[in-house]
């Protein structure tokens, strides 16, 4: 049961996770060997850790003894094909078995894991790899042609494992793992990895330049376990789901890490949005905590409360919600069609974990992001100064702290961006936000470009770059813009290249570049060809001005934003 917010306000210490946990300072922590040998040590072998289902009506179950086995056995299979220590390996695939066991594999041998979207294209795909210089990638048939066109120029790249490609016509550098038929190696040992070790490696959009690969290390275990236990209410005989894909941070701190390293049991579901078959699955499985986000929640509330009550979800405890702002409309949806509120939850692949949070038990105030997980020191401060706003109500950025276990520790090859997110002291998270007279605090927007489209962050760099490479386009720029279901979905703004005129094929030609590209997230819904984009003296395209017009706000003085000195 979790304590008392205040309570723990008051006296919780990191230090009091690390107990928890067994570990004292000075000693080995890897997050692959606390996430199973120690749950298995715990005589906990035999519980499901992971019950597995995709759309076909495929199932599988995973004890806690069957994940420590087989993530040793991946480990060994990747050592005996001379991966090393520190090297990074990417895991692209579907929400397979082998993606969650795999990472614990990758973990277990020492190597950096960087888990992918499957969605990605290309070119997504092939940027993230070749920041990283990933030595091998774990990937399924489905997505192997992929793989094979981005890594034409990655010499560094030289193993490409298929996890369904026994029997199947593979390529130079590409070999078949079957996980199910991998020896357990007898005299494995797990790396002794120490806390600063690099851990996971997600990649994270900003508004400039390439995605940045957010480094984590061992010790965000300390964070995001009892983070996991408190926020997400975990007991031991809960039946957890996280619908996030790991290919994001919360599919791989809320999505493996956490709740395996309370011991609990989840469940996942390899199949896309349906509202009728995610009812069913929760009812089927018990499901007692749920983790969501509120695209989801939206497309639930548009298929109605009727649906709800046609399954029995009865067995459903708490509620929680991350990614973009928690409408109170969903909040208030969620109490009348289980009974229940989502409970809102903020924070960042840089956080690592949940830093502000509506704690269970505590008054959730519908559309507030809640209040500073204990441990966390959060503000609202002035973007200029880096002083902490205190009058309540009034917006400024919102900031942390740092210094808890699981923040990031820098963006890979890219100092100085990681060096731009600090000011007097603060880590910047890049959203607007105000606290209230209570202490709650409030999410106001974003202070970048970045588009956020169901929860997963687009950068406009990227998108643009990738416009660049299609025959018709000139120019362009990349902006959110409002949209029912997502919050917001990509437009861009196009110049045409002269010879070029606009129509509804290039239009949808355009489209489907992009979406090949780099993914259906990034892909632009509406394309607007114009004349002109609207920039700074010097040239730099002021994206500003396009996406307050989409969404009818005011962007007052228009001369001071073609200044350059932001
Ligand atoms: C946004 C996801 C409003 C925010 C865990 C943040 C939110 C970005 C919330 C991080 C929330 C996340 N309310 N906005 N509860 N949670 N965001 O790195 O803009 O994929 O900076 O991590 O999502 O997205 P990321």
């Amino acid at each position: 049961m979790t304590p008392s917010y205040e309570e723990c306000r008051q006296s919780f210490d990191w230090s009091q996770s690390a107990r928890e946990l067994g570990y004292e300072d000075g000693q080995p922590i890897n997050i692959g060997w606390y996430c199973s040998d120690r749950i298995c040590e715990q005589g906990l072998g035999q519980k499901p850790a992971l019950i597995w289902e995709d759309n076909g009506g495929r199932e599988a179950t995973f004890t806690f003894d069957d994940i420590r086995d087989r993530s040793d056995a991946i480990a060994a299979h990747l050592a005996s094909l001379g991966i090393e220590r520190g090297e990074r390996v990417c895991i692209f695939m579907d929400r397979l078995p082998e993606l969650y066991i795999g990472f614990l594999g990758v973990l277990k041998l020492g190597a950096v894991v960087q888990p992918l979207f499957s969605a990605f294209g290309e070119e997504s795909l092939g940027v993230r790899l070749e920041n990283a210089e990933t030595c091998c990638v774990i990937t399924q048939m489905k997505h192997v042609r992929k793989v094979r066109r981005a890594r034409k120029t990655m010499p560094f790249l030289r193993h490409v494992i298929v996890v369904d490609g026994q029997g199947k016509d593979l390529k130079e550098g590409e070999s078949a793992m079957t996980m199910t038929e991998l020896e357990h190696p007898a005299d494995f040992r797990c790396a002794e990895t120490g806390p600063e070790d690099f851990s996971v490696l997600h990649y994270t959009s900003g508004t400039t330049g390439q995605p940045k690969g957010a480094q984590h290390v061992h010790s965000s275990l300390i964070s995001q376990y009892i983070t996991a236990k408190w926020v997400l209410d975990l007991r031991p005989d809960d039946i957890y789901w996280c619908n996030a894909d790991p290919g994001w941070v919360t599919g791989t701190s809320y999505g493996i890490i956490g709740p395996w390293a309370n011991g609990i049991t989840q469940v996942v579901l390899d199949a896309g949005f349906n509202s009728d078959a995610w009812y069913a699955f929760m009812a089927r499985h018990e499901v007692t905590v749920w983790y969501s986000a509120p695209t989801a929640i939206r497309l639930l509330m548009r298929d109605g409360t009727e649906l709800v009550k046609k399954h029995d979800l009865s067995s459903l405890r708490h509620l929680c919600s991350v990614g973009e702002p928690l409408n109170a409309e969903a909040v208030i949806w969620s109490e009348e069609a289980f009974g229940k509120p989502f409970h809102d939850t903020y924070w960042q692949t840089e956080t690592g974990c949940m830093v502000i949070t509506n704690w269970p038990g505590m008054k959730v105030k519908p559309g507030s992001m809640g209040k500073p997980f204990p441990g966390i020191e959060a503000a609202v401060v002035d973007p200029k100064t880096g002083e902490a706003i205190t009058e309540p109500g009034k917006v400024g950025i919102i900031a942390l702290a740092p210094g808890w276990p699981s923040m990031i520790r820098g963006y890979r090859n890219n100092q100085a961006g990681w060096d731009k997110k600090f000011l007097n002291g603060w880590y910047l998270c890049g959203d607007q936000g105000s606290i209230d007279q209570d202490g709650y605090f409030w999410f106001s927007g974003r202070d970048d470009d970045v588009i956020n489209t169901g929860g997963h962050l687009v950068g406009p760099f990227e998108i643009e770059s990738a416009l660049l490479e299609h025959e018709a386009v000139a120019e362009s720029a990349a902006v959110a813009t409002p949209d029912t279901v997502n919050m917001e979905v990509v437009k861009a703004f196009v110049v045409l290249k002269p010879g070029f005129e606009p129509s509804d094929d290039l239009d949808l030609a355009i489209m489907n570049f992009i979406r090949k590209k780099l993914s259906p997230l990034a892909m632009p819904q509406q394309i607007e060809f114009i004349d002109q984009l609207p920039k700074t003296r010097s040239g730099k395209i002021i994206r500003r001005i396009l996406r307050a017009q989409e969404f009818g706000e005011d962007i007052g003085d228009v001369s001071t934003l073609m200044n350059d000195d932001d």
